[in-house]
C-alpha cells in the first residue's frame, strides 16, 4: 500500500467506487455464517462505535446482530437510535461476541487501551476486524496486530476513513503525478477549539457499569468523570492524546503522501499549555520527522477556532511548483501564480466500511484500503511523537528492530504493563 502507484491507485480507487454503486450479494468466500449476510457486532459503542453500528447495519449485505458495551446506558441508547434495532442482542462482555461462531466481523470503537487487546483476540477467534483509530495504544501491541493478521489470514481495517475518501486519493494521485514538483515536506495540521475537562475528583461509577472491564488492561484507577467516556483520550494509560485521537488521520495522509515509512529521527515538543486542567496529554505539540529526503512536520494547537491553510485539520505539501493540501472533505492545488483549485470532495466513512464488507465477502485482506500493517507503519508515528515529546529529547529510531537506538525512558515507553487478567493475547 504504501508504494502505492498510479496503476494500483486507479484499480483501489476504482474498485471501491464500483463497490458503492454497484455492489451485489454473492457468494462469500471470506464469511463463515449460516447465510450469505455479514453477521456483524460492535464492541465499544458510544459516539463512534453506534455511527459504525448504524453504518455497518446500512448494507443490504450485512446484519447488525450484536451490541457490546460494559455501560447498560449506551447499550440502551444504541437500541433506542440504531433503526430496526429490536432483535439485536445486548451484551456486556465481549468475550461473549468472540465465543460465538455466527459472528463474521466485529467493530472495535472502544477506547484506545482496548484497541489491540480486542483486534488481536477477535482475528484469533476466527473474526474479521474494523478498528477504530489509532489501530494500537503502544509500539509492541501494533506489531503483534500485524503478525496476528498475518497468522490468521483475517482482515483487520483501520479507521482511517481518508483512505477511501476520492478527495485524499485524488490529491495522492496528483502527488504521485508531480502536480506540485517535487515535494521536501508535508505539515500535519491539528488545529481546532477543545473544551477544558476540570478537575474531576473520585467518586463511584455510575450504576450497572461494568468499570473493571472498562479500564481492562489499564492500571486499577479510582473511577473519576475525566477518566471516563470520551475525555479518557487525554490519560495516558488509556489514551494517546490528540496526536493520537485526530492527529492520527493527519499523520497517516502526510506519510501517504510523502511515500514513506519510518522515519530515522524524531524530535518534539508539547505541554498542555493552554488550559489548566486534569490533562496529561499536550493541548499543544510540534513534531518534526526526519526522513532521508524529506520532513514530516506535525503541528498540534487545541485551543484554536481559526482555520489555517484554509482547515482547522489537514494536511499540506510542500512541492517547489506549489502547494497541494488534503482535508476531510477533499483536496486542493494551488500553483505557483495560479488560483487555488478545488477537488472532489465525499462520503469517507461508508466508502470505508464499504470496502471492509467487500474484502471480507472476498476472504482477501489485500483488498483492504487501510489494513493493519499500513495502518500500523502511520501509528508509529503517533507513538514516536508523543514518546519523543515525554521523554524531551531527540530520538534515533531503527524501524526494522523497532527499537529506539540510544534511549533506554523510550525504550521503556515501547509496551505497557497489562494488568493480571487482561494480558495481550499471545499470537
Ligand atoms: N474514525 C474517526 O473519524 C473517529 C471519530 C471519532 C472517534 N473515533 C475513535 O473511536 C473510539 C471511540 O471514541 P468515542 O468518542 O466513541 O469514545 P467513548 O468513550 O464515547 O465510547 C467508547 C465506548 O466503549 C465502551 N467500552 C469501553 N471498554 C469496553 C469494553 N471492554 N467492552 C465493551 N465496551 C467498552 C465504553 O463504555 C463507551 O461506551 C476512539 O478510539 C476514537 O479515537 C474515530
Amino acid at each position: 500500500m504504501i508504494d502505492l502507484d498510479r496503476r494500483n491507485f486507479m484499480k483501489t480507487a476504482t474498485a471501491g467506487l464500483a463497490a458503492v454503486s454497484s455492489f451485489h450479494i454473492g457468494t462469500p468466500k471470506g464469511v463463515a455464517g449460516p447465510n450469505d449476510r455479514i453477521r456483524h457486532a460492535g464492541i465499544g459503542i458510544g459516539g463512534q462505535g453506534r455511527r459504525l453500528c448504524e453504518t455497518f447495519a446500512s448494507f443490504d449485505d450485512c446484519e447488525l446482530v450484536a451490541i457490546c458495551d460494559v455501560d447498560p446506558g449506551r447499550r440502551a441508547d444504541a437500541k433506542r437510535r440504531i433503526p430496526n434495532s429490536d432483535k439485536v442482542r445486548e451484551v456486556e462482555d465481549y468475550r461473549q461476541i468472540l465465543d460465538d461462531p455466527t459472528i463474521d466481523t466485529i467493530s472495535i470503537g472502544t477506547p484506545d487501551h482496548w484497541h489491540g487487546p480486542l483486534a488481536i483476540a477477535g482475528v484469533l477467534a476466527g473474526k474479521h476486524v474494523y478498528v477504530e483509530k489509532p489501530c494500537c495504544h503502544n509500539l509492541h501491541e501494533g506489531r503483534m496486530m500485524v503478525e496476528a493478521a498475518k497468522k490468521t489470514g483475517k482482515c483487520i481495517q483501520h479507521g482511517t476513513q481518508s483512505r477511501s475518501g476520492q478527495g485524499t486519493l485524488e490529491g495522492i494521485e496528483a502527488l504521485r503525478e508531480g502536480v506540485i514538483g517535487k515535494v521536501r515536506m508535508a505539515k500535519a495540521i491539528n488545529s481546532q477549539l477543545r473544551e477544558p475537562i476540570g478537575r474531576a475528583k473520585p467518586t463511584d461509577p455510575p450504576a450497572g457499569v461494568n468499570y473493571d472491564l472498562w479500564l481492562g488492561p489499564a492500571d486499577q484507577t479510582p473511577f473519576t468523570q475525566n477518566r471516563w467516556h470520551y475525555n479518557w483520550h487525554w490519560f495516558w494509560d488509556l489514551g494517546t492524546g490528540d496526536l493520537g485521537n485526530d492527529g492520527t488521520h493527519q499523520l497517516d495522509v502526510a506519510r501517504w503522501g510523502l511515500n514513506v515509512k519510518s522515519p530515522h529521527s524524531v524530535s518534539a515538543a508539547g505541554g498542555q499549555l493552554f488550559y489548566d486542567d486534569d490533562h496529561e496529554t499536550p493541548d499543544t505539540q510540534v513534531i518534526t520527522y526526519e526522513y532521508d529526503d524529506c520532513y514530516l512536520m506535525y503541528e498540534m494547537r487545541l485551543w484554536n477556532n481559526y482555520k489555517l491553510e484554509g482547515f482547522h485539520n489537514g494536511v499540506t505539501f510542500y512541492g517547489d511548483e506549489g502547494i497541494l493540501g488534503i482535508e476531510p472533505s477533499g483536496c486542493y492545488i494551488q500553483k505557483i501564480g495560479a488560483e487555488r483549485e478545488k477537488f472532489t470532495e465525499g462520503n469517507q466513512f461508508s466508502l470505508h466500511i464499504r470496502n471492509f464488507l467487500d474484502a471480507v465477502q472476498a476472504g482477501d485482506p489485500s483488498k483492504l484500503n487501510a489494513p493493519i500493517e499500513v495502518a500500523f507503519d502511520s501509528v508509529t508515528l503517533v507513538h514516536l511523537g508523543n514518546i519523543a515529546t515525554r521523554v524531551g529529547t531527540k530520538l534515533h529510531y531503527d524501524g526494522v528492530a523497532g527499537r529506539f537506538k540510544d534511549n533506554d525512558a523510550a525504550n521503556d515507553l515501547i509496551a505497557r504493563n497489562y494488568r493480571k487478567g487482561y494480558e495481550l493475547p499471545t499470537v
